[in-house]
């Protein structure tokens, strides 16, 4: 075949920067011994607990993942227009397939696309998928802690017209604002680089009826319970725990003055639980805080990404301001 009939190659490359893993019993063990009691929220997303969060994103009151779809399908050749051709895109955490396609397919000769995920298996799969689906477009898989520093090669065409960092999904509701202005800046850093014009583009989930956000996070038909209630089954698996899982109860609340929807687990009576050879006893009524889910309103948002050092440019929301996309200049 000569070079002229041969069809584009899919170019995906795959490359491991061996992120340093938390260990789960560590992280278990202190976050139950603490007062309050908490185990950080990334700890959900074992097999059992991504196959229940992908449910949860189909749930009738479970609004961001579809509003934020609605956004970027709407918006997303506007967003291109704006980007123009030759962007190096980024993707921090690379589950979300629907949304950045929604985005990558209305780029203009995009330099490349990088995946970054700490899960292995799931980054391969996710671009080798992308890269099929997209003859011709540079494709990398990095193995990596998007919380962390990460050194993100340029395309193999050198230095790219454009670079867009792209988190969608408001996984930064998972972090204090404090937290979240800190790994702003950290990208900051990145994008501003080399005098290459950058910018991120970030899925916030709205400050909004408390009524609806109770409703987000208490479905009627218990999956986010029983996705709450998986981090103890987890811990009976992996961590040879006795929890019982029929003494804890699911609440998730809207904290106003924090702006955060917290969920914890509800121990429903005194009882004692053995985890990794250790004892710890609940008084009923005791919980484990599970997770934080910030909500913000836009000027709020846009101010954060201030502090951080970007400049708020544009912001996309759908008609009912239940979901926000932010591009922050770099
Ligand atoms: C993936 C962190 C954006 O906070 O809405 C969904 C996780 N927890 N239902 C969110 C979640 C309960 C989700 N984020």
């Amino acid at each position: 075949m000569s070079a002229a009939t041969r069809p584009p190659a899919a170019r995906s490359a795959f490359m491991d920067l061996a992120p340093e893993v938390e260990n789960f019993r560590d992280a278990v063990l202190a976050g139950l011994s603490r007062r309050p009691r908490a185990v950080p929220a990334k700890f959900f997303y074992d097999a059992e607990g991504s196959r229940l969060f992908d449910r949860i994103t189909e749930l009738p009151e479970y609004y961001p993942t579809r509003t934020e779809i609605g956004i970027l399908d709407r918006y997303g050749p506007e967003m291109a227009d704006m980007f123009g051709a030759g962007v190096q895109l980024v993707e921090l955490g690379s589950g979300s397939s629907v949304k950045v396609r929604l985005l990558l397919d209305r780029l203009t000769a995009p330099a490349g696309y990088v995946g970054i995920d700490i899960s292995r298996d799931h980054l391969r799969e996710a671009c080798e998928r992308l890269a099929e689906d997209h003859p011709g477009l540079e494709v990398l898989a990095l193995c990596a802690d998007y919380m962390g520093e990460v050194a993100v090669p340029p395309p193999s065409s050198g230095l790219p017209r454009r670079r867009v960092a792209f988190f969608p999904g408001s996984t930064i509701g998972n972090l204090t604002p404090g937290e979240a202005e800190a790994f702003l800046a950290r990208w900051r850093t990145w994008l501003a680089d080399d005098d290459v014009p950058g910018g991120m583009l970030v899925g916030v989930d709205l400050k909004k009826d408390p009524d609806i956000l109770h409703a987000a996070y208490n479905d009627a038909a218990g999956v986010t319970a029983a996705f709450n209630l998986n981090l103890l089954a987890r811990i009976n698996r992996e961590l040879e725990g006795t929890f019982d899982l029929s003494a804890f109860r699911h609440r998730a609340f809207y904290n106003a003055e924090k702006g955060r929807i917290e969920m914890h687990l509800e121990s429903a009576r005194d009882q004692i639980a053995m985890v990794a050879g250790r004892r710890f006893a609940f008084t009923a009524g005791e919980t484990i805080h599970t997770e934080n889910s910030y909500k913000y309103d836009l000027p709020e948002f846009q101010a954060l990404a201030v502090r951080a050092g970007f400049t708020p440019a544009r912001v996309w929301t759908d008609e009912d301001r239940l979901f926000s996309v932010h591009w922050l200049e770099a």
